[in-house]
């Protein structure tokens, strides 16, 4: 591992599948999970193969199909379904168990019905279990960031001693603020003994619409992994979207320094797409980078500013991403300029200063009507003023 590295796990075939209402075939998975590796996926979780003969067959076809990314497959810290995963993933390239056991005093109670000291013998004995069938282990403690931190560390400490090499801290419920959150991530990496020999991952939940924000702190105390899904699929809120991590890590370099992210960001639109004719799942307008309007401005004064120098509205370029291009949406705030740019675009470069502003009028009536003027609607407004004059 590098230590500068950030490597991205993708969990858009496990959690984002959890998505209510979404379900996919093996095929459509081993679509995605190519997609996965054409963008530079390190770590792809293909899916929980204890969980339904569906899920086992889903990811063992990956393993066996999909190569140039570690292939991982969850497990609850029980022996049948890690013996499920290590017989899902015997054809991997690369295989990686992603076990997990809840470690909030809430969940240990509520749901495990276990003790402290039982969920620490459990660690200690899948891991004994897990040894030397797979090429590395992670570990995760199910809502971690409501477990108390030195009970946190201390499974850690087991679990690196177990032989496990990357400790996941799940923001399970989404219920992080991200300055509490790297604090935790600092403490983890103060206090867990043998982290040395491990990397810290994070895993957040958008509950409270701030998945990215503690992604990112996560990064600046020093987590070098982060899981992700495409769109931001996954339970309830979802998961954090790669786009989002990966974009603001890359337009602010500036702010994050020397980390260095293997991922192309061109492939972003291609896979979102993707992503979201399989699984039905519509990625909305606004979404950040990936949504139709990311790239998208109506009012003048930004089309103007857009028209003389793109930086002046936006922070990345839209090939960047492999978005088609600016999108200059002529609505009632466009400006005479932009107007008179998109006649040019479609073809009128005749036209006086006196009949542009005539048809300007026309245009801004219009749209005061129609809530987005398509070209089809210039045409017919610049037509009807030629014939009609
Ligand atoms: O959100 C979560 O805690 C999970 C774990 C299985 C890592 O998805
Ligand atoms: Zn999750």
């Amino acid at each position: 591992m590098e230590q500068n590295r950030i490597y991205f796990f993708d969990t858009t075939l496990r959690d984002g599948e959890q998505t209510p209402g979404v379900a996919l075939q093996t095929p459509e998975k081993v679509e995605i999970a190519k997609g996965l590796v054409r963008l530079g996926i390190d770590v792809i979780e293909a899916g929980f193969p204890a969980a339904s003969p569906g899920d086992f067959e889903a990811v063992q076809t990956i393993a066996r199909e999909v190569k140039g990314a570690t292939i991982c497959g969850l497990a609850r810290a029980n022996e049948k379904d890690v013996q499920k995963v290590a017989e899902a993933l015997a054809d991997a390239e690369r295989s990686r168990l992603h076990v997990f056991i809840a470690t909030s005093e809430i969940h240990m109670k509520y749901k495990l019905k276990m003790t402290r000291e039982e969920v620490l013998a459990k660690v200690r004995s899948i891991l004994e279990f897990a040894k030397g069938k797979f090429d590395e282990i992670e570990f995760s403690g199910e809502d971690a960031s409501r477990t108390d931190l030195d009970f946190l560390c201390e499974v850690f400490g087991v679990a690196i001693a177990g032989g496990a090499t990357i400790l996941n801290v799940p923001d399970t419920v989404g219920y992080m603020m991200p300055r509490e959150f790297a604090d935790k991530i600092r403490y983890i990496r103060e206090h867990t003994p043998g982290i040395d020999k491990a990397i810290i991952s994070v895993h957040c939940h958008d509950d409270l619409g701030l998945a990215n924000a503690n992604s990112l702190a996560a990064i600046e105390a020093g987590a070098r992994q982060v899981e992700c899904t495409v769109n931001g699929l996954g339970e309830r809120a979802g998961n954090v979207g790669i786009e989002e991590v990966v974009m603001a890590l890359k337009t602010r370099h500036d702010y994050f320094g020397d980390l260095q992210v293997h991922i192309d960001t061109k492939q972003f639109t291609k896979v979102s797409k993707l992503v979201s004719r399989l699984t039905g799942v519509v990625v909305p307008p606004n979404k950040a980078i990936i949504g139709s309007n990311a790239f998208a401005h109506e009012s003048g004064i930004h089309q103007h500013g857009m028209l003389n120098n793109p930086e002046t509205y936006e922070i990345m370029t839209p090939e960047s991403v492999g978005a088609e291009k600016t999108n200059i949406v002529l609505g009632k705030h466009s400006g005479r300029h932009a107007f008179d740019d998109h006649l040019k675009s479609l073809g009128f470069h005749t036209f006086t200063e006196e009949k542009i502003n005539d048809l300007f009028v026309k245009f801004k009536a219009l749209a005061d009507r129609k809530k987005q003027v398509y070209d089809d609607d210039i045409i017919a407004l610049v037509v009807d003023n030629i014939h009609h004059k």
